[in-house]
Formats: structure tokens, C-alpha cells, sequence
């Protein structure tokens, strides 16, 4: 049974750039999920959907409903798990890509979300690790869509905002019972040796800062893979400094 982290936070955090470069360090064979409709964790890993005809969860549906004249009832749910292998699991020699994807229809994203949740346990027992980005704010972790956890990292910026945010992802997950071993808070490179003390009071265990890094800032203006930055950038010795504080046997980048 895979080894299941989750990182969320308020927007722009750097919960995609945290999961991305994490994993880099971990063993395969691993699953990343991209929970954001925003699907912009596809291009940080440099893959191209399109390109390798992987289409996204929210795709699929599209598809099947578009085909059968039916929205989201459960026969048609059903004859999704079977096809969402071999149509929405991007593969490659480093990782597995599974991603939510847009919706361009009107309504929520309970569907897709429905769809995920059943297809996870499944998958789960095909992976030592499996990675997933939340997008920003609370929603999600209301519409539990992973509700089994071993490691929830808060990544957080320095602000009062992100204390509440904090406390509020906390008596969520209480409340609709959102099972997770440990619960970790990461600094992100906003925050300076000062403001970490305000970390450091948080509810939750304390794993250090990710380090400004220009050259990722750089990658991610210009839609580079981060799997391409250098072992030695200030994010990467971050990143897997906080991985191994969270107990993960950190592998040699590839
Ligand atoms: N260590 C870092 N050094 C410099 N810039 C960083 C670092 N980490 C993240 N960033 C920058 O912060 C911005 C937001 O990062 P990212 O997309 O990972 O955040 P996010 O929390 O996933 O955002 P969203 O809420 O939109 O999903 C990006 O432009 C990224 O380049
Ligand atoms: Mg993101």
C-alpha cells in the first residue's frame, strides 16, 4: 500500500512547486495526482497530455457523456474505472500522472471528484508513493476525495492568514473525518529566519523553509520542467532536507 502525501494551502503557496520537486527524491514506483482543475502541475513536470493522448478525468466525462446522451449516472461512472487506466494514467519512466482536470460545462466538480475517490484505492496498491496537489484554499479537503493520508503538509506563507488557514485545515479534517498519520507545516521561501518562529507555534509538526530559489522562479515563468533543475538549487536541498525530517528515504534525483 502506497505511502499517500498531500500538500495544500492557501493560493500560491508553492504547494504544485513542493510536490513537484518531491518527487524527484522519492522511490518509484510512485503516482502524482493533480487535483487542481487548474492542471498546471502537468507542465511543471514537463509533460504534455495532449502530446502522449492522456486525457484528464474531467475529460473523460466529457467524453462518455457526450457519447451516451448521459451526465454522471452511476452505470456510466461504473464504465468509467475501467477505462480511466488506460485513458487518464499518463506513464513514464520517473512517474505516473493522474490529473482532475477543467470542467467547460457549468457545475461543480463532484463527478470527477467521484470518480477519483472510488478509483483511488485501487491504485494506491500500485505505488510506493503516491503524491498529490490540492488546489488552493479548504474546498477539497471538505469534498474528501482523500481521505486517507500518511502525510498532510501545510505549506504556508508568512501571515496571519496562513495561521487561520492552519487551524482551519485542522478542525476540517476533524470534522469529516479525514484519516492522516502526521500533519506537518513548511515554510515557504517567503518567510525569513525571524517569521519561522511563527511556525514553530503552529499546531502541527515543524519541518523547516524551502529556500528562495531564482532559477526555479525562472522555470516556472518560462514552463520548464522543474525534473531539470539543478540537484544543488536552493529548492531541491530544501525540499529533500524536509522530506527526510519526514521520515522519507530520499532516493538520487534521476
Ligand atoms: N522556492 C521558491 N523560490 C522562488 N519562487 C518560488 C519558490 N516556490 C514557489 N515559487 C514561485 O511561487 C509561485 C507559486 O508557486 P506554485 O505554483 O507552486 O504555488 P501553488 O501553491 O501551487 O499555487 P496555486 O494555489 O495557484 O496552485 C510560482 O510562480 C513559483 O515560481
Ligand atoms: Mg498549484
Amino acid at each position: 500500500m502506497a505511502r499517500v502525501m498531500v500538500s495544500t494551502g492557501r493560493g500560491g503557496v508553492g504547494k504544485s512547486t513542493f510536490v513537484a520537486v518531491a518527487a524527484r527524491y522519492l522511490a518509484s514506483p510512485k503516482l502524482i495526482i493533480d487535483l487542481d482543475p487548474d492542471e498546471s502541475l502537468a507542465d511543471m513536470l514537463g509533460v504534455d497530455l495532449g502530446e502522449s493522448e492522456t486525457t484528464t478525468i474531467s475529460g473523460l466525462l466529457y467524453e462518455a457523456a457526450a457519447v451516451s446522451g448521459r451526465a454522471g449516472d452511476d452505470k456510466l461512472l461504473r464504465e468509467m474505472h475501467s477505462t480511466l487506466r488506460s485513458r487518464c494514467l499518463y506513464r513514464s519512466r520517473d512517474f505516473d500522472l493522474l490529473t482532475l482536470g477543467t470542467k467547460f460545462t457549468v457545475g461543480c466538480y463532484c463527478t470527477p471528484d467521484t470518480v477519483l475517490k472510488d478509483a483511488l484505492p485501487h491504485l494506491l496498491q500500485d505505488y510506493e508513493h503516491v503524491l498529490v496537489d490540492s488546489p488552493a484554499g479548504l474546498e477539497h479537503l471538505n469534498r474528501k476525495v482523500v481521505s486517507d493520508i500518511t502525510d498532510l503538509f501545510v505549506i504556508i506563507d508568512p501571515s496571519d492568514k496562513s495561521v487561520k488557514h492552519v487551524g482551519r485545515v485542522q478542525d476540517i479534517i476533524g470534522a469529516v473525518d479525514i484519516h492522516y498519520a502526521h500533519l506537518y507545516i513548511v515554510a515557504n521561501y517567503r518567510f525569513t529566519a525571524e517569521d519561522e518562529e511563527l511556525a514553530r507555534r503552529l499546531d502541527g509538526t515543524y519541518l523547516g523553509k524551502i529556500n528562495y530559489d531564482p532559477e526555479l522562479k525562472r522555470y516556472n515563468l518560462e514552463g520548464k520542467s522543474l525534473f531539470e533543475l539543478p540537484n544543488e538549487s536552493p529548492a531541491m536541498v530544501s525540499v529533500r532536507t524536509i522530506l527526510q525530517q519526514a521520515g522519507y528515504t530520499v532516493s538520487e534525483c534521476t
